[in-house]
């Protein structure tokens, strides 16, 4: 059972074997950042104790603000010694509940940790400090012609440490790839204050086990991310926005498959299903054009590049394809850049137009693109005898699917009845479709009791291990990602 409670609730201190943080650790955490840095007025702590991952909440004790590596590293010392939890925390628009301090303690706010240290055009990297906001990083390197493509929705709020932490995505990834592919190397503080430094300025790196792709999606439960070298593209010039319109969900995921097969990597390929457009434009008081607000479901492709001829016959090529062979019921074209922006600022406020609905889960699964029809096909197995509905959307050309389960009328009672069979359900069905939990909104909380689903004894002993070795004491971002072994009542780390 999930260990958050409602906002309206209190939050009972120093569970299991962590200690409640002192006035002494409190004093010393003030030498260490300085006094206006350790807060712990209620408006700090009501905002510490939630993200963007429905409604859970879980207040800390302290948030703390360190300006400086040395800082981050004396904070996780002084943890370690008082075992007190530290949950690190950048914009705090996580969908797993990775940012909650599920058993208190500090939150360790890397909002003074915000420079973007420098723009290396020889190397074609970025070096910068985890509290950077990625849509801040995206125009600083674009304005200087270079391109940082992993865009998750929440870009204009969510920070790179927070991106590294959960390893986001985001439209463009289907092209360009995600975080991952993206971090060269990190600066992290280990649970012990000991800062190691991993990669660097590097394409090439085989040297020992790969510790920065480990770190890399690790949810905070590993080490602290301090400074981060990213790799940077040169910034494409050319864009094409297309909108397809189908008959049906099953329709438009399965003409998602052939448009790789005819040989194009479109920079976006995003399915966009009637419920959560409509929930989308209601938000935002903005609409589609109306062939694809009265669509079922339509793909929402862009294809890029540098040669205006170029990229204008490939955005041909593919509104042909659409139309001629992959059963699309018609095709617009996003006239202007205004338009396209406006047609993003839609598909990006789906996240928020769904927790404005009210109570929901999302599942995030991911599957092989050919598999997505299959994947719908189950899902609606899954949810139709429960009586819910679902608004589904997502990164269609990468497989990675955002199905929100709305809570709407049903009791408390019924919901979590409902929960308790959708989740395993769906993802039993999608790892059975060579499938995954998450693509990437993480593990965190919501997901935790799933992961057994997936992976077996063997797997699990190995993650726990790793934790072991990191954060021998548990205390980073307790109660997230790894379950507990079984017969243990111990909180797990
Ligand atoms: C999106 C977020 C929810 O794709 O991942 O909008
Ligand atoms: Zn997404």
């Amino acid at each position: 059972p999930m260990n958050t409670q409602s906002t309206q609730s209190t939050q009972t201190l120093g569970h299991g074997s962590y200690k409640a943080v002192t006035p002494a650790l409190l004093s010393a955490l003030r030498e260490v950042v300085g006094e206006v840095n350790v807060k712990t007025d209620e408006a700090t702590i009501q905002e510490f104790g939630k993200d963007w991952t429905e409604d859970l909440y879980s207040a800390p004790e302290v948030g703390v603000f360190p300006g400086s590596t040395d800082e981050v590293s004396a904070v996780l010392r002084l943890a370690s010694e008082h075992r007190v939890p530290v949950v690190a925390r950048g914009g705090g628009t996580g969908l797993s509940g990775g940012a909650i301090p599920l058993r208190g303690g500090i939150v360790l706010s890397t909002k003074r940790m915000a420079e973007i240290l420098e723009i290396d055009h020889a190397n074609s990297v970025a070096v910068v400090q985890p509290g950077v906001i990625t849509q801040v990083l995206q125009e600083a390197v674009e304005a200087e012609g270079l391109f940082y493509p992993p865009d998750p929705a929440s870009r204009g709020s969510c920070a790179i440490g927070g991106n590294v932490a959960e390893c986001a995505g985001g439209p463009r990834c289907v092209k360009y790839g995600i975080t991952r592919d993206y971090v060269l190397g990190l600066e992290a503080v280990l649970a012990s204050g000991e800062v190691m430094r991993l990669g660097g300025k590097l394409l090439k790196d085989v040297t020992g086990y790969d510790l920065v792709r480990l770190i890399v999606g690790s949810e905070g439960t590993l080490a602290i991310v301090t400074e981060v070298t990213l790799k940077l593209l040169p910034l494409p010039t050319e864009t094409r926005t297309l909108l397809a319109p189908f008959e049906s969900l099953d329709a438009a995921a399965a003409a998602v498959a052939g448009i790789f097969q005819a040989g194009i990597i479109p920079t976006t390929c995003e399915l966009l299903g009637q419920r959560a457009l409509h929930a989308a434009e209601a938000h935002l008081g903005k609409q589609f054009p109306a062939e694809i607000h009265d669509a079922e479901a339509s793909l929402l492709l862009e294809v890029d590049g540098n040669d205006s001829d170029v990229v204008e016959a490939e955005a041909e090529r593919l509104g042909e394809l659409c139309l001629d062979k992959l059963g699309a019921t018609d095709l617009l074209l996003a006239g202007t850049p205004e338009r396209a922006r406006e047609l993003w600022a839609i598909r990006r406020a789906m996240g928020e137009a769904v927790k404005s609905l009210g109570d929901y889960r999302e599942y995030d699964v991911s599957v092989p693109r050919a598999r997505i029809p299959d994947a719908f096909r189950a899902i609606d197995a899954v949810l139709e005898p429960l009586g819910v509905r679902a608004l589904s959307y997502g990164h269609a050309g990468d497989g990675n699917l955002h199905v929100n389960v709305l809570r709407d009328e049903l009791s408390q009672e019924r919901w979590e009845e409902v929960l308790a069979a959708a989740g395993p359900g769906i993802i039993s069905r999608i790892v059975a479709l060579g499938g995954v939990i998450s693509g990437e909104h993480g593990i965190g909380i919501i997901q935790r009791e799933l992961l057994p689903l997936q992976f077996g004894e063997a797997e699990l002993r190995l993650m726990r291990g790793i934790k072991q070795v990191f954060d021998p004491q548990g205390i980073l971002n307790p109660g997230k990602l790894i379950p507990d072994a079984p017969g243990t009542d111990a909180p797990s780390a």
